[in-house]
């Protein structure tokens, strides 16, 4: 993590801002973004991705891992693109000012309304999941005189043995149409018969915390097989191909590196090659990365609240937040760095289960934690928190959603307020 750091006062530091100093300004629980490190993240794909790919391929932030106003102008000052999945993540772009026509629509089930609004917001292309999507987008379009362009979600089948929960690369599963079972060929000869759509190649998304090439390239070899196919059948080309998201990210220092350029240029020669043997235009690449574009930017702080010692058993440290503002640990018992943001100079002997606040047993945010005996006000750390969890945030138990800072050349500005009570009842009627 070369954006943190340790100060003359032993507190932990963030783009050079003192951490303890920014939870007495901002409050806690708060999640802190490194905005030099997202942008620095957005420039790896950039960069790598117009040396190595042919012109016009293009990273797309996916907003699942992270979706609010401000982040948008600083992917668009990075050239990238963004990859949406919902009319609220639309929203979200648009407000922070995000070109319309740089938006790519994911979802495996976009309602009549989210397909009119998209349109109507001149949404640059659609992923088409499904026949009956490509049969209501046909017609919307058409009300519209529009031809909207589309790529078309294919499952190669690959399981890049990654979490059972987030694999969405294999046949069996709601996105997408399956090469193998000879459904997308289907898919394909149906969206190519649509006048209002402008077929631009295929999207195909094998799942999250890949941390190398390999899978990507065998989902590649499935891919462009079955392109292919499709040209001979149809004299369709594809000229784009959609790689979907992203490489891993490290929670903790015995995670595996990632050479991200290493990878794409990896991910680059094998589809050349790939394109040389069978002949076929080498395509433009899109990959949708989120969490390796925001994860090691962000982090969150608590403050300690103190700490039970349960005989025989073990210590808990309850911090002022959880599950509500960080459900990872719950869900998927997913890693973490914990830290003694105030207290950094002194030894770590204490072993003790970081939990939350909430009402609920699960409600854990890292076990097998190492800090100095806490005290009641200590200032804890939790690293690469920038993916899936102001995202994945809730009102559990009317806890208010924490607010969001963003760090940029050693100056904090709020990006998000804290919730209040009144944001607590604003729907309730
Ligand atoms: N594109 C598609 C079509 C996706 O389904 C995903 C993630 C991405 C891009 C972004 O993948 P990334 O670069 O972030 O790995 N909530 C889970 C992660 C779910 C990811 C689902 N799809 C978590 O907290 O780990």
């Amino acid at each position: 993590y070369d954006n943190l750091g340790v100060n003359d006062q032993g507190h932990l530091t963030v783009g050079g801002l003192d951490t303890v100093a920014l939870a007495e300004e901002f409050g806690a629980p708060l999640y802190v973004l490194d905005e030099d490190q997202v942008r620095a993240n957005c420039r790896t794909y950039r960069q790598a991705m117009a040396e190595w790919m042919p012109g016009g391929s293009l990273p797309l932030f996916a907003g699942k891992a992270l979706c609010f106003k401000g982040l948008y102008p600083v992917l668009e000052e990075e050239g990238m693109g963004a990859d949406v999945v919902s009319p609220g993540e639309i929203y979200t772009a648009l407000a922070g000012g995000f070109p319309a026509e740089k938006l790519y629509f994911h979802g495996n089930n976009k309602t009549d309304e989210d397909i009119a609004y998209a349109l109507d917001c001149g949404v640059g292309c659609f992923i088409v999941d499904n026949h009956q999507e490509l049969e209501r987008l046909e017609q919307a379009a058409g009300a519209r005189s529009h031809r909207q362009r589309v790529l078309l979600r294919v499952t190669p089948g690959i399981d890049p043995h990654t979490l059972q929960a987030i694999n969405t690369g294999r046949i069996d599963c709601q996105f997408g149409v399956p090469i193998e079972t000879g459904q997308a060929a289907q898919f394909v000869a149906d969206a190519l018969s649509r006048p209002h759509l402008q077929v631009e190649g295929f999207h195909s998304h094998i799942g999250s915390q890949i941390f190398e090439a390999a899978p990507f390239c065998d989902a590649v070899d499935i891919l462009l097989d079955f392109a292919h196919a499709m040209r001979q059948a149809h004299g369709f080309v594809a000229r784009t191909l959609n790689l979907g998201g992203g490489f891993g990210v490290r929670y903790r220092e015995s995670d595996p590196t990632v050479d991200i350029p290493g990878n794409i240029r990896a991910l680059a020669d094998h589809l050349r090659r790939g394109c040389e043997t069978k002949g076929y235009p080498m395509p433009r690449v899109l990959l949708e990365p989120g969490r390796s574009i925001v994860a090691n930017a962000g982090l969150t702080l608590y403050r300690v609240g103190g700490v039970k010692t349960i005989a025989g058993y073990r210590s808990y440290v309850t911090v002022n937040g959880g599950m509500t503002d960080n459900p990872r640990y719950a869900l998927y018992q997913a890693p973490y760095t914990v830290l003694p943001a105030s207290r950094m100079g002194e030894t770590r002997d204490f072993l003790c289960t970081v939990a939350g606040r909430c009402c609920e047993s699960g409600d854990l945010i890292q076990e097998k934690v190492s800090l100095p005996q806490p005290a009641r006000d200590d200032l804890l750390a939790v690293l690469t928190t920038g993916a899936y969890n102001f995202t994945m945030a809730s009102n559990y138990n009317r806890l208010c959603r924490p607010a969001l800072v963003m760090v940029r050349g050693g100056k904090a500005r709020l990006a998000v307020r804290r919730q209040t009570f009144a944001d607590l009842v604003a729907c309730d009627l």
